[in-house]
């Protein structure tokens, strides 16, 4: 270890695109030098899948770092958590043989996600037709908007069990309201659901810590920290292509408000990004392909949510969401992932701008989103044409490929530190 690397105790693994860039694998494979993992956003619409030797765990709310027995997992306060989602995924991780003990924990300041706000997001979806955000359907959105409107059910409150009933009455009637007023569909039973819910705070009770002082104290005793962020930068509520976003934070910022840590304990910012672009559900997509090329893409990559199931969109690799990305979190580094999903281009086109009304853009500019009112500018280079899968060294990556990183960092002033030469552990180049 260097003395720079000593002197590293905290490092955030952030989403750099539009999500699932491979943060599962990346925060698996640092979090052995780590004591902590926190996430810090976000709730069960993540789907983080991590994978050595013949194991696979898709991950949900859980942090990354479960699956290593010595880690301690935290779920941040800036988070909004299904604790029957929860329940469900601690159970089946441990049907898998984690073992789920004293190790996670939950920030008493975490929103809670309740049915109502899943059917609200299912409704609103239905009901926006072909306007629809395509989200994960979990009730994501609303139960943020809970927690904006200041009237969320907090995880504490699933301990107090008078402040649960009078405040499952006034949300739960509220929002019925508008489910059977306005969506005309199903509504829900506010004594069934303080009922559940009291349940799961009996069974979660003992997790349940003060989020902000738990966290700082670790930090404050030398212990290190990873951030394992959720979705991607351009996902962020206001960074990304909205509305086609998730409701969170998703970037560096996130952490500060979604775990109550100071930015000076924020030691290192590494990127997560795929060596090409997908995104799951609607919205801006400038390098998209729908042609063979994306298909290709979608089949060796197993482009596939692991949340929903549902084929996530692909295309070439997109440099303005990069350097955006390398702009806003301050990516110290990035992680390249799935340059192995490439080796079979006989060419790789790379959008190095968008030419918006005759102006080039080398980021995204918002009115462009809003209107689709951009044309992709690329740089095309040779494919290697050979396999990749598997590498562990940079010099024995083919010339063309070392290329193609080369200019990915240029163009993002980031380096490649890490590139994901296959889904699990081993298959990686640490550089
Ligand atoms: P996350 O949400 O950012 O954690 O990413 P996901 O787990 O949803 O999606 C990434 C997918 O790519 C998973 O199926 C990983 O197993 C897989 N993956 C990660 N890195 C690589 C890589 O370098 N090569 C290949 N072929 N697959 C990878
Ligand atoms: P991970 O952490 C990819 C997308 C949805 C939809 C939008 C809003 O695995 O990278 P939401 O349910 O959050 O209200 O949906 O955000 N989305 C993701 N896309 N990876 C994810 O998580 C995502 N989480 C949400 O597809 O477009
Ligand atoms: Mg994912």
């Amino acid at each position: 270890m260097t003395d720079r690397e000593k002197s590293i105790q905290n490092v955030a693994v952030i989403g750099a695109q539009w999500g699932d860039e491979g943060k599962g694998k990346i925060v698996d494979l640092l979090c052995e030098d780590f004591d902590v993992v926190a996430r810090y956003q976000g709730g069960h619409n993540a789907g983080h899948t991590v994978k050595f030797a013949d194991k696979h765990f898709a991950l949900r709310l859980v942090p990354s770092g479960i699956i290593h027995p010595d880690k301690l997992c935290l779920l941040g306060n800036g988070m909004v958590i299904d604790p029957q989602a929860l329940l469900e995924e601690v159970m089946g991780l441990r049907e898998a043989g984690v073992v789920i003990e004293d190790n996670l924990l939950i920030s008493d300041s975490a929103h809670c996600i309740l049915p109502y706000h899943k059917a609200l997001d299912l409704a609103r979806e239905e009901a926006a037709g072909v306007a629809k955000i395509g989200t994960t359907g979990r009730g994501i959105g609303p139960a943020y908007e809970s927690k904006v409107g200041r009237y969320g059910i907090r995880i504490a409150d699933l301990v107090d069990p008078d402040v649960l009933k009078q405040k499952i009455d006034f949300t739960c009637a509220e929002r019925n309201a508008v489910l059977s007023g306005v969506y005309k569909t199903t509504t829900f039973d506010p004594q069934k659901l303080y009922d559940d819910y009291l349940r799961y705070g009996e069974v979660i009770a003992k997790r349940i810590v003060h989020g902000t002082e738990w966290i700082n104290e670790q930090i404050r005793a030398g212990k290190r920290v990873m951030f394992e962020g959720a979705q991607g930068t351009m996902l962020d509520i206001d960074h990304g292509t909205y509305p086609f976003v998730t409701s969170s934070s998703t970037i560096v910022g996130g952490i500060c408000t979604g775990l109550g840590v100071a930015p000076k304990h924020i030691h290192k910012v590494i990127g997560v990004g795929k060596a090409y672009t997908t995104r799951v559900g609607g919205g801006a997509f400038p390098t998209e392909l729908n042609d063979e090329h994306g298909e290709h893409l979608r089949k060796r990559g197993n482009e596939f949510g692991t949340v929903t199931g549902r084929p996530r969109r692909t295309g070439w690799l997109d440099l303005p969401v990069l350097r955006t990305a390398a702009t806003i979190n301050g990516l110290d580094e990035i992680a390249l992932t799935k340059l192995d999903v490439l080796d079979e281009f006989d060419e790789i086109p790379v959008c190095v701008a968008y030419n918006v009304r005759g102006k080039s853009w080398k980021s995204f500019p918002a009115f462009a989103v809003a209107h689709n009112d951009y044309q992709p500018e690329y740089r095309t280079f040779k494919g290697w044409k050979q396999s990749t899968a598997g590498i562990t060294s940079f010099d024995e990556l083919p010339q063309a490929a070392q290329d193609y990183v080369r200019f990915l960092e240029d163009e993002t002033e980031t380096r490649a530190s890490i590139i994901s030469t296959g889904p699990r552990r081993e298959e990686t180049i640490l550089r």
